[in-house]
């Protein structure tokens, strides 16, 4: 493995990453994913060191992936979730966070429905800080395992043409793979109705376009974005037949496509919505291998941050 260059204190978002500390990451969880392939699904890297796993909003793949890599480093870990905790008594996210650091642990991984969460956390706290999705604004382990799964099927980053399906607007995940992607060399189009494409978002090196057809013919990658009902104020589009029929990945749309589209969404589903369920469980899905690759990257991060010092 080549020097790694990830030296930083937190991971809260890839906007600020270097195209280098990425592919550092990448690398690194190349390596470590084989430790999930042997007979002992375990190494000793972070024996001694505690990690917490706060979330305060919904979460099955995220949670799960983050847990499993902390007990395959061989670290200590606890989890809370936000509706058996504390804050349902009127804590605020800053004393939980400042009381779960007077228990010393290393790295605080953390999802909050509200954008900065995370900023704020690891502004207050000595601990290394993991962003595992905060609001509208960023996911950065589900960017890298999204880049990882890419890497995987397509051999490289740079010069993949990437459409991404659905909610921008809301879409955290779309932010960080827009971040990290174009800082790659991949060529993204962003699609979905009007109403959920940000005004500007050209301004971030994306193609946009309201026309599926326009942005998947000629795709090397179509990734489809859960529709965010829970941040969405009031329905932006007129139903979820007519979402449907207009944006979703089915038997139609995936004619237009090239013969090896690679078709990604980070979970959970709404089948038959963003994706039917012949597309999401068919030969060009590769959403289960996104859910795998999420173990190595988020190995990958704990490793660097759980060994800075
Ligand atoms: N992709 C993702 O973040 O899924 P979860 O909400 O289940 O963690």
């Amino acid at each position: 493995m080549s020097d790694v260059v990830f030296r930083r204190k937190d991971l809260l978002d890839l906007q600020s990453l270097s195209s280098a500390e990425i592919r550092s990451i990448l690398e690194l969880a190349t390596s470590l994913k084989q430790v999930s392939a042997r007979a002992i699904k375990k190494v000793p890297t972070l024996k001694g060191r505690t990690v917490i796993n706060l979330f305060c909003e919904p979460s099955t793949r995220t949670r799960a992936s983050f847990e499993l890599a902390e007990k395959r480093l061989s670290a200590d870990a606890i989890n809370i979730q936000a509706s058996s905790s504390s804050t349902q008594k009127g804590e605020t996210l800053l004393d939980t966070a400042k009381n779960l650091m007077a228990l010393q642990p290393d790295i605080i991984v953390i999802r909050h429905s509200a954008s900065g969460a995370a900023h704020l956390v690891a502004e207050v706290v000595p601990a290394s800080v993991i962003n595992a999705g905060d609001g509208c604004h960023e996911h950065p382990t589900q960017g890298l395992l999204d880049l990882f799964t890419i890497q995987e099927q397509k051999g490289s980053i740079a010069g993949v043409r990437v459409a991404i399906v659905g909610d921008i607007m809301h879409s955290r995940v779309a932010r960080s793979n827009i971040y990290a992607l174009t800082k790659l060399g991949a060529r993204v189009t962003v699609c979905g109705p009007a109403t959920m494409l940000p005004v500007g978002i050209e301004t971030l090196g994306v193609a946009a376009t309201t026309d599926l057809r326009e942005a998947v013919e000629g795709a090397d990658v179509v990734m489809a974005l859960r529709l965010q009902l829970e941040r969405q104020k009031t329905l932006i589009f007129p139903s979820l037949r007519e979402y449907a029929a207009q944006y979703g990945l089915n038997r139609q749309s995936i004619r237009w496509m090239k013969s090896d589209v690679v078709i990604m969404h980070p979970g959970p589903i709404n089948r038959g919505v963003e994706v039917s369920s012949e597309i999401a469980d068919g030969p060009q899905s590769v959403i289960l291998d996104q859910v795998t690759n999420g173990l190595a990257v988020r190995m990958a991060v704990l490793y660097l941050l759980g060994n800075r010092s």
